[in-house]
C-alpha cells in the first residue's frame, strides 16, 4: 500500500509512432516539491503531459489520490485536484489579469456542498473587500461562488501583491516575470491538491527566477505538492525535497534534491560541473 500522491509507474509515452518515455517512474508524496531536470529533449515536458493526459501513455499507471488517472482528459484532472502550468502559452495575453483567473476558476471543481445556499447576488458588482476591483463576469455569479472566487484572487494577490494594483492591466502588458505570476495565479484559483509546472524560469532574467522560485516554494509551503520541470537545475534542485534526472526518455538518477547536488556525476553531467 502506497502513500504517494502521485505515483508514476514505469510509463512509456511519446507523439505518434515516436516513444519518448521508456518505462518511466517517478511519485510525488503529499505536500512534497519535486524537480525534473535532464537536458533539452530528455522528455520532461513529455512526462508533465501524460500525467495531466494531454498525452496517453501507451503503457504503465499514473495514480492520483490512490486512484487511476492514466488516459484520463485534462478538464477531468483539474476537479480531482491537479492543476498545469505549460512551458509556453500559459496565460491569455489579450485578457486581464483578472480575467486570466476567472478562466481558471470556470474550470474549478463543482463540489459546492449542501451547506452552501444559493444566495443571489444582492447588488452585483458592489465594492467588496479583497475584490473591489469593479465589475466582471464573476459578478454576474451567484454570491457564493463569487465570495469564494474573490477569497481566492485575495489568497493569490497575498503571494503576488505587485499583481493587485495590476487585475484590471492587459496580461499581454505585464513583465515576463508578472506574466509568470499571472500563469500560477490562473493555475491557483483552482486551490490544486498538485500543481504540475514546467519550467517556470524559461526566458526570466536570474534575479526574477530567484523570485518565482521564491514564490513557488511559498505556494508548497502553504501546502500544495509540486511537481517541477526545470532546466535551471541547481536552483530547482536547491529548493525540492526530491529530484529526478532524466535523459532521452529515462530515469538516470533520483534522489533528495540535496545529495543530487552533492553528487559528483550528476554535478559533471548534468550541473555544468
Ligand atoms: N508535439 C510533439 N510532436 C512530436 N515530437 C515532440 C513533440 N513535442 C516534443 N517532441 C519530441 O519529444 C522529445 C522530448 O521533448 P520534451 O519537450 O519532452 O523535452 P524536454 O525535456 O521538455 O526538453 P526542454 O528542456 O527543451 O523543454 C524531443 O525529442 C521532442 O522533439
Ligand atoms: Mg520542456
Amino acid at each position: 500500500m502506497t502513500t504517494a500522491l502521485l505515483e508514476i509507474q514505469e510509463v512509456d509515452a511519446g507523439y505518434g509512432e515516436t516513444e519518448i518515455l521508456h518505462g518511466v517512474s517517478a511519485h510525488v508524496d503529499p505536500e512534497e516539491i519535486v524537480v525534473v531536470i535532464g537536458p533539452n529533449g530528455a522528455g520532461k515536458s513529455t512526462l508533465i503531459k501524460a500525467v495531466i493526459g494531454i498525452l496517453k501513455p501507451t503503457r504503465g499507471e499514473i495514480n492520483f489520490r490512490g486512484a487511476r488517472i492514466r488516459g484520463r482528459d485534462p478538464e477531468d484532472l483539474v476537479h480531482e485536484g491537479l492543476a498545469y502550468i505549460p512551458q509556453v502559452r500559459n496565460i491569455f495575453p489579450n485578457l486581464t489579469v483578472r480575467e486570466n483567473f476567472e478562466m481558471g476558476w470556470i474550470s474549478r471543481r463543482r463540489t459546492f456542498g449542501a451547506t452552501v445556499r444559493s444566495r443571489l447576488l444582492p447588488g452585483a458588482g458592489r465594492s467588496r473587500e479583497g475584490g473591489g476591483e469593479g465589475p466582471s463576469a464573476a459578478a454576474t455569479l451567484p454570491m457564493t461562488e463569487k465570495e469564494e472566487f474573490d477569497a481566492r484572487v485575495g489568497g493569490i494577490v497575498a503571494i503576488f501583491p505587485n499583481l493587485r494594483p495590476k487585475l484590471r492591466a492587459r496580461a499581454g502588458s505585464l513583465s515576463g516575470g508578472e506574466q509568470q505570476m499571472v500563469a500560477l495565479g490562473k493555475a491557483l484559483v483552482l486551490d490544486p491538491i498538485l500543481l504540475l509546472i514546467d519550467e517556470p524560469s524559461a526566458g526570466l532574467a536570474p534575479r526574477l527566477v530567484t523570485i518565482i522560485f521564491d514564490k513557488i516554494k511559498e505556494i508548497n509551503e502553504r501546502g500544495t505538492a509540486i511537481l517541477l520541470v526545470e532546466q535551471n537545475a541547481r536552483r530547482a534542485l536547491a529548493m525540492a525535497d526530491r529530484g529526478y534526472v532524466l535523459e532521452m526518455g529515462r530515469n538516470r538518477y533520483e534522489g533528495k534534491g540535496e545529495a543530487l547536488l552533492r553528487d559528483p556525476e550528476v554535478g559533471r553531467l548534468y550541473l555544468g560541473g
